[in-house]
């Protein structure tokens, strides 16, 4: 039995991808170090955690930055995959504080924890975000595109990133980084664009899109993310230490046709769509070049937009108790630069 770590493993990402393992690695044992901030939750999880004869998986409740008990349990761990952070670049504008804290001090307590017990730890998968590129300077972006964070979110991913890169090349540690593009699937929370845009039909409400609409990300479906991140898990360390690997779908789509796409998959009128000030430090365009993991690890995604939307609508349609009590948390106010209150 192998121990794998799972920081962040009540969140979108973190829970999908305890699922994924779980359901496909029955000699892994997980744990669970999540802080159960608002955007986790323990109903994420796939089976009854306080299921006393579940040996395979176990759930602490913690902080990453509690050193003390990032130790134990790095100690106890054969692997790590380190999701947690505070995730929501619109919050980062609105009050930055804790971002910095557990993004980057956060992911510092879990690699000097690394340092420490690295004669027992295989591989440290640190997940990144493709945030810390900016917009787009070339058509598609590669592992090698500058570093440009926009926001005070994407600065706080591109510092732990950059962290766990020295870490790599000062302490030698096993370590690899993951910079995701856009993800959607089920369980994300409702304050990131598609479960806004979808809870929003189910509710026959405006669906906000910022500015234009014509800001373009790569997205992918948290299935996809799921598959690279175990295949990365799986590859031997010496294939992986110390690299950067993109996980994208390698084509991008702006805002304004994601909420057309949505409304017609409701059957909802396009009337619904309604435009609010751009957001501060938007990223104009994301397009992910996947090349490097595919020639690498041979990932590819698996799940077309088409599919991946409406398994994701599907979801928040059976799914409403889980998200109705998460809808305060929808919006977040933010004041631009001319003192207007808007609801981003
Ligand atoms: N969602 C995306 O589209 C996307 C894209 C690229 C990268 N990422 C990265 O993937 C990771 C997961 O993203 P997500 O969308 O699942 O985020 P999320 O906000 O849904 O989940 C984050 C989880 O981390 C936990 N957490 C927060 N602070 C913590 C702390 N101090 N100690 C322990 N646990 C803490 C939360 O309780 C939550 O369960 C993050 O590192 C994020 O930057 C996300």
């Amino acid at each position: 039995m192998k121990t794998v770590l799972v920081t962040g493993g009540a969140g979108f990402i973190g829970s999908n991808f305890v699922r994924y393992i779980y359901d496909r690695h029955p000699d892994y044992r997980i744990t669970v170090l999540d802080a159960l901030t608002y955007a986790g939750s323990i109903e994420n999880l796939p089976v009854n955690i306080n299921h006393q004869n579940d040996e395979r998986l176990s759930f602490w409740y913690g902080n990453v930055r509690n050193g003390e008990l990032v130790d134990t349990l790095v100690s106890q761990s054969d692997i790590i995959v380190h999701f947690a952070a505070e995730s929501h670049v619109t919050r980062s504008i609105y009050d930055n504080f804790i971002f910095f804290e557990t993004d980057v001090l956060g992911t510092q307590t879990i690699a000097n924890a690394v340092v420490k017990y690295r004669d027992r730890v295989e591989k440290f998968i640190h997940i990144s975000t493709s945030e810390v590129y900016g917009t787009a300077r070339s058509e598609a972006m590669d592992e090698e595109h500058a570093l440009m964070p926009m926001t005070p979110y994407a600065s706080a991913k591109a510092g732990a990133d950059r962290l766990v890169y020295s870490y790599w090349a000062t302490y030698e540690i096993p370590a690899v980084i993951i910079r995701p593009f856009n993800n959607y699937g089920p369980y994300q929370h409702l304050e990131k664009a598609i479960p806004r845009f979808i809870t929003s039909c189910l509710l026959d409400e405006p669906i906000r899109v910022h500015g234009t609409g014509s800001a373009a990300r790569d997205f992918i479906f948290v299935e996809d993310l799921c598959s690279a991140v175990d295949l990365v898990l799986q590859a031997d360390p010496g294939k992986v230490s110390g690299e950067v690997f993109n996980v994208a779908s390698g084509a991008h789509r702006s805002m304004n046709s994601i909420a057309i796409d949505i409304v017609g998959l409701m059957g909802k009128d396009k009337s619904l769509i309604t435009y609010v000030g751009e957001r501060p430090g938007q990223v104009i365009r994301h397009t992910g070049n996947p090349a490097k993991i595919k020639e690498v690890l041979g990932w590819q995604p698996k799940v077309s937009w088409e599919e991946g939307l409406q398994k994701t609508i599907r979801w928040y349609q059976e799914n409403r108790k889980w998200w109705e009590k998460r809808l305060w948390m929808r919006s977040v106010t933010l004041v631009t630069k001319n003192g207007e209150k808007l609801l981003y």
